[in-house]
């Protein structure tokens, strides 16, 4: 069991949760749990390490997941992942893309539970640090109820820390990751029924979530909550997770603070010499819904890919918003 759930998580999101967005997000919560984007068996095994699994100490606690179904490369990427350093190994099994499933893993694996335990197993076996899942609630034409019934037992009896199910199907064929993320229909009532029949097991809900309100809804039925696109596109709801969760005052205290606490990482970062857009790009849904915000994306979008952009780039944008919110100040006052 993991000792101290982290009750919100941000989803692992290819392309998205790099290592520059992870740190920018741990700017605006101590507690949410942070994912890495899936990273395959094979690449971890093979492939250029540093730069794959690579992050710095301020995300903790932060979850890997790996893609695979073969349980010894599981087992071996998973000691990989460990040494690394990182604190929970989540397996993919709702990745519905056509490479994933070429390489037999991700949501197909939603048809093959008995195969899941033992990847489960395997990696239980080889280290020590929490082993969860991340599922669909099933895939094409399968009964939703039979198959998270029988992919739960299966991790269950593989000891399975916890299990975050995103709570619609996956269509294997027809439909690309994307539009699978929206459709089929949402069922959160499936995930709470399978958390009332496995009391013990954590369980998390993932998909569609976007406000505070869903959040403590969730909450009432399950250990967990995981944030995906909301979390991307409007990162100031992390600010609640500290102060709505776990009682304690957020790291900062708005878009604003965030960007000052977040600028030493980022001149670490220009000083090594990545591209500043690389990393600003991540924070383009800061100030969603402020004054100014439209005018702080465009300048980010257009300015930061120029070469030579530093964080003058970066402070002049959000100085659209800044100034946008002291044009209105007096009429909000008045
Ligand atoms: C750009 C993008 C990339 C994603 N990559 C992954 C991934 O690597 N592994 C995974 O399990 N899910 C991945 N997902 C799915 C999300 O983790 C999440 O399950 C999905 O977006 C639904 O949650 P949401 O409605 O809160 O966004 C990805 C989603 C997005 C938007």
């Amino acid at each position: 069991m993991i000792a101290d759930i982290a009750k919100v998580s941000i989803a692992p999101m290819m392309d998205w949760t790099d290592r520059h967005c992870r740190a920018f997000h741990r700017v605006l919560s101590r507690r949410a749990r942070l994912y890495t984007e899936m990273v395959t068996t094979g690449a971890v095994i093979h492939g250029p390490r540093e730069r794959l699994l690579g992050f710095s100490e301020p995300e903790h606690p932060v979850a890997v997941q790996l893609g695979g179904s073969d349980p010894a490369d599981l087992a071996e990427a998973a000691r990989i992942c460990a040494d690394f350093g990182y604190d929970e190994i989540n397996l993919n099994v709702g990745c519905p893309s056509d490479r994933v499933q070429n390489g037999r893993f991700g949501a197909c694996l939603m048809q093959e539970p008995v195969l899941v335990g033992e990847c489960v197993a395997a990696m239980k076996a080889a280290i020590s640090l929490p082993v969860t899942v991340k599922c669909r609630i099933g895939v094409d034409d399968q009964d939703a109820e039979e198959a998270l019934d029988r992919l739960s037992d299966c991790v269950v009896a593989a000891s399975c820390d916890e299990l975050t199910v995103h709570a619609r199907k996956a269509w294997l064929q027809g439909l690309s990751p994307k539009e699978n993320r929206d459709i089929p229909p949402l069922d959160y009532p499936r995930v709470y029924r399978l958390k009332a029949a496995r009391p013990d097991l954590p369980i998390a809900i993932n998909g569609g979530i976007k406000t505070w309100a869903e959040i403590h809804e969730h909450l009432k039925h399950l250990d967990g909550v995981m944030l995906g696109r909301v979390a991307y596109h409007e990162p100031e709801i992390l600010l609640g997770v500290d102060r709505e969760l776990h009682g304690e005052e957020p790291p900062v205290a708005d878009g604003f603070e965030a960007v000052e606490a977040y600028e030493p990482f980022i001149a670490e970062q220009l000083a090594k010499g990545e591209r500043l857009h690389n990393i600003t790009r991540h924070m383009l849904g800061l100030f969603t819904g402020r004054p100014g915000a439209r005018a702080y994306r465009r300048h980010l979008a257009t300015e930061a890919v120029k070469p030579g952009a530093n964080l003058n780039t970066l402070r002049d944008a959000v100085a659209h918003v800044s100034r946008a919110v002291e044009r209105l100040a007096p009429a909000d006052a008045a």
